[in-house]
């Protein structure tokens, strides 16, 4: 009997330690030391921990490095998530990321590969691929983010009016006191239950990254949520509460990227092919259904003459 009290005391004081020092901001941290010499790091790579601040959103970067390292590895990127993982199959647009040491992204990616492009300050891709001689001067910052967020069907159909207020406040609430002030304009489809929420910031300014909030939500609407703490981001409006359903993100930069014309070319060669297949197939319709109609009239002839 006493045996189990202590087990008990142990299990107690073990989980209790574990609660002291953990990483808030990412749960796949792994966190070590007591009260202020707590310290919490990731895998980015084999032996290779990357520190966290996890009083601050996980810069994206590193993010995508450690999920990137997670799948290869096998671990679950999800966590918690359905017993099938089909790893990255959902997350279009991961690739292994250069990072600086303070978690930006470098200028130019490459995945580990000889072909190479330019990323935003969001690490999405800006230009065309090249090859590894690729020059991208610098990273441009990513300074305006439309959320584009469709919400679960509701009971009571929504306020509008307290809408952007409350969209604000949980975004400052759930993304490590996000400024409510840069969630610049809210509208809302009720039809579509769609809410696009705009958020942007001064062009040059460079103490708050767009980036790394919109990845949270991301995960938060599409996969799962990052943070320790499960719970998913679920706006108040009106007292009743948003589910979101999905999430559309686009990225304004503060140079306009440089994509050529090529895709759009290879888009147009697609229509031209389609339309003069839809052409010619219209054209043998016609010809066999004239041949048709012809042999009928032969035949009608033929059976007409017959009893003459
Ligand atoms: C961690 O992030 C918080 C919140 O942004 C910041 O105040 C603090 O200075 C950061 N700590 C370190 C060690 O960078
Ligand atoms: C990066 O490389 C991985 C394989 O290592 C691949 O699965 C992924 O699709 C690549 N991503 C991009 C954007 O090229």
């Amino acid at each position: 009997m006493n045996m189990w009290i202590v087990l008990a005391i142990v299990a107690f004081a073990a989980g209790a330690s574990a609660q002291s020092c953990s990483c808030a901001t990412m749960k796949w941290a792994t966190c070590d030391g007591e009260g202020a010499a707590c310290g919490c790091s990731i895998l980015i790579g084999d032996s290779n921990p990357q520190p966290l601040n996890c009083s601050a959103l996980i810069p994206k970067c590193f993010l995508m490095k450690a999920e990137m390292y997670r799948a290869k590895k096998g671990l679950d990127t999800r966590s918690g998530g359905k017993p099938v993982e089909s790893a990255f199959v959902d997350n279009d647009g991961i690739y292994d990321p250069d990072c600086e040491n303070n978690g930006k992204f470098r200028a130019k990616q490459c995945n580990n590969t000889e072909e190479c492009w330019c990323v935003n300050s969001a690490g999405v891709r800006r230009t065309d691929k090249g090859d590894k001689n690729l020059v991208c001067e610098k990273l441009v910052e990513t300074h305006w983010l439309r959320l584009q967020l469709t919400h679960k069907p509701v009971t009571t159909p929504l306020s509008a009016e307290n809408l952007k207020a409350a969209i604000a406040d949980a975004i400052n609430k759930r993304y490590t006191n996000f400024d409510k002030q840069l969630v610049s304009a809210v509208e809302y489809d009720a039809d579509a239950r769609m809410i696009v929420v705009d958020v942007k910031k001064e062009k040059g300014e460079r103490k708050t990254d767009l980036a790394n909030m919109a990845y949270y939500m991301e995960k938060d609407v599409k996969v799962l949520p990052l943070f320790k703490n499960p719970e998913k981001f679920v706006p108040v409006v009106g007292g009743q509460t948003l589910e979101m359903e999905n999430i559309l993100v686009y990225y304004v930069d503060e140079d306009p990227p440089t994509f050529t014309m090529k895709h759009l070319s290879g888009g147009i060669i697609a229509v031209i092919v389609v339309v003069v297949l839809a052409v010619i197939a219209g054209l043998l319709v016609l010809f066999f259904a004239r041949k048709r109609q012809n042999q009928k009239y032969n035949k009608a002839q033929q059976r007409e003459m017959e009893p003459m």
